[in-house]
């Protein structure tokens, strides 16, 4: 029950036919950890991310987030748990084109019903940190891989998610961006937040987790 994710018994199946993405997954994350996902191309992590995140429902198991089983959950209240307790970042960084980078860290807070005010400092005080201040007017169009990485971490942080989750955040930047998101992400971890993040890059993993999980054709390696 102190574990921040726990997931039991977790198979996913996308379609009848052929091997399942998932099966037999047991993995915990404790509160503080950073653990870092690896495994090659089609392995199942993204799946398993999902999984966590409550984006997607497991075929078998159970999957607990923050003492709450999500598997048990509707969509509406799925959707809710979400908003409040999982932030998440994606390889592609899917900001809102047509939101300036302060307005796509606003949303999150905003459909949390979080008073504009205080969501507005909290969104400058974020890019402030995340070293993007100057550009929380830019449209993401005009921002660089890096820079809308960084915007896509302020967003998930927006409403203080006890989990971070992050699928290959650094798969589409260049090198030097890469390092700073990992610097970042290790950084927000040593200030207690708990993350999982998929990487194929084991440097990265070396460099901002505190534990490395190998998922093999839909197994996490034990
Ligand atoms: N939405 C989906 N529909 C059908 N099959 C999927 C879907 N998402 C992933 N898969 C399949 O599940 C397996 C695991 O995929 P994924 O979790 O994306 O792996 P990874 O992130 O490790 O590359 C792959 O065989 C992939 O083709
Ligand atoms: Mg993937």
């Amino acid at each position: 029950m102190s574990e921040l994710v726990n997931i039991r018994a977790v198979g996913k199946r996308y379609d009848s036919a052929g091997p399942p993405a998932l099966h037999g997954v047991d993995l915990t994350v404790a509160p503080g950890e950073a653990v870092a996902v690896m495994g090659p191309s089609g392995s199942g992590k993204s799946t398993l991310l999902n999984l966590i995140a409550g984006l997607d429902r497991p075929t078998e198991g159970r999957v607990e987030v923050a003492g709450t089983d999500l598997t048990g959950l509707s969509e509406t209240a799925l959707a809710r748990f979400r908003r409040r307790h999982i932030g998440i970042v994606f390889q592609f960084f899917h900001l809102l084109d047509e939101l300036t980078a302060r307005d796509n860290v606003l949303l999150p807070a905003h459909l949390a019903g979080t008073p504009r005010r205080a969501a507005r400092a909290r969104a400058d005080d974020l890019l402030d940190s995340l070293g993007i201040a100057a550009r929380a007017d830019a449209y993401p169009a005009r921002l660089s891989g890096g820079e809308r990485q960084r915007v896509a971490v302020a967003r998930a942080l927006v409403n203080r998610p006890p989990l971070l989750l992050a699928d290959e955040p650094t798969g589409a930047v260049d090198a030097h961006a890469g390092d700073q998101i990992c610097d970042l992400l290790r950084d927000l971890n040593r200030g207690g937040q708990t993350v999982v993040l998929v990487t194929h890059d084991p440097s990265l993993a070396a460099r901002c987790a505190t534990r490395t999980v190998e998922v093999r054709d839909g197994q996490v390696a034990p």
